[in-house]
């Protein structure tokens, strides 16, 4: 396993008990994916969901569902809301090639180094002729978390270039594209999160699972105060939001 996927397990595992509290954004967005794409979903077969979390697809589908997540204690939380929950990892998914009517996943191709493995894993598991409803946050979430974290590195004489890439949309179309998936339909979601300070602010991300980035300077407190910093600086009227950028796909397995 590499290291970004180790962390990105390690957190969730950690965040997995408060989860629920602190994913407001990401329970709209799971809301929105399935009133934009449910009704494409079919009603018998197997229905995945991918990065399912605590289980929140789950609780909102009317359709049973199996889960496959790569945090053990994310698969005990949603236990509950599926037909069966499997650990594993989206770019190995633990099902034959043609098995799966359709995938789903909200907010978790994010988190994955080269998202084209997934997708072609997609491509892989689905029947013929089966979908894929995908919400993928993209670039622009977070952005003033980014826009504090490189102006805090540069007051710190700290290299600015290591970041936590979030996919661009033309990256995620071509590949799925190279996947050989069809998108019929994309949209496209915003979202914000409103918080009463900086320090509550970066608390809530954390609890979201946010914190496995790939720079190393977490635990940093040179760093965490002039972050801190930078960032009250751009909500100088104190009202302090995260935003969240979405692009939602429908995709269909030709044959
Ligand atoms: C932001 S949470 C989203 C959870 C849920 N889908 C939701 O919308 O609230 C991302 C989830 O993806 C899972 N995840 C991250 N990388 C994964 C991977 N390579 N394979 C499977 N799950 C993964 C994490 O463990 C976490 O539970």
């Amino acid at each position: 396993m590499n290291s970004l996927k180790g962390r990105v397990r390690h957190n969730f595992d950690r965040g997995a008990l408060h989860y629920q509290e602190y994913s407001a954004a990401q329970q709209a967005l799971a809301a929105t994916l399935l009133e934009r794409c449910g009704a494409a979903l079919p009603t018998s077969g197997i229905i995945l969901d991918v990065g399912a979390g605590d289980g929140v697809l789950g609780r909102l589908a009317t359709t049973p569902m199996v889960a496959v997540d790569l945090s053990f204690a994310m698969c005990q939380r949603s236990q509950a809301y599926y037909r069966h929950v499997l650990q594993g990892d989206a770019e190995a998914l633990p099902f034959c090639g043609g098995s799966v009517a359709a995938v789903v996943s909200s907010a978790m191709v994010q988190w994955l180094e080269e998202p084209v493995i997934f997708f072609n894993e997609v491509a892989r598991v689905l029947a013929p002729h089966g979908v894929a409803a995908l919400a993928v946050l993209v670039e622009g979430t977070l952005r003033e978390v980014g826009d504090a974290r490189r102006e805090a590195l540069t007051q710190c004489g700290l290299p600015v270039a290591a970041a936590t890439p979030l996919p661009s949309v033309a990256t995620l179309d071509a590949s799925i594209m190279q996947s050989g998936l069809a998108i019929e339909h994309s949209s496209d979601w915003e979202g914000f999160t409103w918080h009463p300070s900086p320090r509550e602010a970066l608390h809530a991300l954390s609890h979201a699972g946010v914190t496995a980035t790939r720079d190393g300077y977490h635990g940093n407190k040179r760093f965490y105060h002039a972050f801190m910093q930078c960032y009250a600086a751009l909500f100088p009227a104190g009202k302090i939001f995260h935003r969240y950028v979405a692009k939602i796909y429908r995709l269909k397995k030709a044959s």
